[in-house]
């Protein structure tokens, strides 16, 4: 911390010149939300220049999944930079770094997943894949087969196609998208069916249903790829209904359409297995990994790319030449150190179990404690992901206004409270997904304040 500089002064220069990501600008330029500046961090803690600590109960954006402040990923980031700050990965160039690294995800991706490109961030890493698939296509001799088709409340990235294929309003509203060629389908949220009778079973093939009519719509032959997360993340914290995505992967098979599993939250261990694949049987064509793949120590995505594209992949550079998709960063080796030193972390401290046993505990104890308040609609989740979905009233499940900042008043008292948790950015959803490291007492703490702040702002 540099102490020559003032809280009050580092404050006027955030407001001045700093653009701020998913922040109202307006309100923050008027200093009606203010700042926080986050100076250290330990385990699930965070402290800002005020001195305040908060329990991360959403280990920043879900990502920083080993905890905060390891020396040993420090020291591979440092040990690198020494060595090597940077060589780039382009016409067969690599380094020690992202060679082990690309044999460590292989060894933890689903089986015939061989192949890691990498990139800085899960959206970049959509890009990708988006590309790859359409590419393949080309090979293939099927200029036609490119349209993609993702779910109502997806969350995919922030980019042109990433943000067209995030199935949320305030990703599209006011930037032109969606882009053409991106068709949503309906999102396999079980508390939101349409019809309440429905059970899980009967919600799954309403939803295999509404893919089967799109996929009808538009021509199979038209449709190049479907991508997912194994769990809607952004979108709400969703865990899909009983045999939804071995239902799913029926009707892509089918059809011959691929099939993306964005693991960007789930990969690594978030849901108690090591992919959120492994967790529902997905046999993904291809796979987003970001977050989870260094804890955010640095940043690097990775497509991981089956057997199956990766021989379509090799047929095309022999026909057209060199494939034509270079980040100058991807494979950076400071991400790759901090990539290698991340998963040996996750296993030596067998933190994947850990988000498995820690995550069903802190589930069952937010069920316990606000199941059966009157405005809390649905405690659901999965793993070490965990979610409150508050309702002006259980009977009709309707939403609140969303002028009211239901959501958002909460997540505020729970900071006075010293912990952090996530309004999502559609309903009014409480979020969790603490590092995985938590233990029960941390979940206890979570859990308190969650009920607390609840019953703070609606009774
Ligand atoms: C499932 C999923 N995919 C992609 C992304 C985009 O990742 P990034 O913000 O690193 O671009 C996110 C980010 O939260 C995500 O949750």
């Amino acid at each position: 911390m540099n102490k020559a500089l003032t809280n009050d002064q580092l404050t006027q220069w955030d407001h001045d010149h700093f653009f701020h990501a998913s922040t109202h600008l307006a309100q923050f330029a008027r200093h009606d939300i203010s700042n926080r500046i986050i100076t250290d961090a330990k385990g699930v803690y965070i402290t800002d220049r005020e001195g305040k600590r908060s329990l991360d109960a959403f280990a920043g954006l879900y990502c920083v999944n080993v905890g905060y402040g390891h020396a040993e990923i420090a020291d591979a980031i440092a040990e690198q930079a020494h060595e090597l700050a940077y060589y780039h990965s382009y016409a067969g160039h690599g380094t020690e770094a992202s060679i082990t690294l690309s044999r460590m995800i292989a060894e933890r991706a689903p089986e015939g997943m061989n192949h890691v490109y990498y990139g800085m961030s899960g959206s970049d890493a959509n890009e990708t894949n988006i590309k790859l698939v359409w590419y393949y296509n080309n090979v293939l001799g099927r200029p036609e087969k490119k349209k993609i088709i993702s779910r109502w409340r997806g969350y995919h990235g922030s980019g042109l196609m990433t943000g067209s294929l995030t199935g949320l309003d305030l990703f599209h509203r006011k930037f032109d998208l969606p882009l053409a060629g991106v068709l949503h389908t309906e999102a396999p949220y079980f508390y939101r069916r349409p019809d309440r009778d429905m059970d899980e079973a009967a919600f799954t093939a309403d939803c295999v249903a509404k893919l089967e009519a799109l996929i009808a719509r538009e021509g199979a032959d038209t449709i190049a790829a479907f991508i997912g997360e194994p769990v809607l993340g952004t979108g709400g914290i969703v865990p899909p209904p009983e045999g939804y995505w071995p239902a799913i992967q029926e009707v892509l098979d089918r059809h011959d359409i691929l099939l993306i599993a964005d693991e960007v939250v789930t990969g690594f261990g978030r849901l108690g297995t090591m992919m959120g694949s492994d967790h529902y049987g997905i046999r993904p064509d291809l796979m987003t990994i970001a977050k989870g793949l260094t804890s955010a120590y640095a940043p690097l995505s990775g497509s991981v790319v089956s057997d199956k594209v990766w021989a379509v992949l090799e047929q095309g550079t022999d026909e057209f030449g060199p494939f034509g998709h270079g980040w100058t960063y991807s494979a950076h080796p400071i991400g790759a150190a901090a990539g290698v030193a991340n998963l040996k972390l996750l296993d030596r401290l067998d933190l994947v179990a850990n988000a498995g046993s820690v995550g069903a505990y802190l589930n069952s104890a937010m069920q316990e404690a606000l199941g059966d308040h009157a405005h809390v609609g649905e405690v659901r989740g999965a793993g070490m992901l965990c979610a409150v979905e508050l309702v002006k009233d259980r009977e009709d499940r309707a939403f609140f206004d969303a002028g009211d900042k239901v959501g958002p008043r909460v997540v505020a008292a729970m900071l006075e409270r010293g912990v952090i948790a996530r309004a999502m950015p559609q309903g009014d959803i409480l979020g969790f997904a603490p590092p995985f490291l938590l233990t029960k007492e941390e979940a206890n703490i979570v859990v308190a304040a969650t009920r607390d702040a609840v019953a703070e702002v609606l009774g």
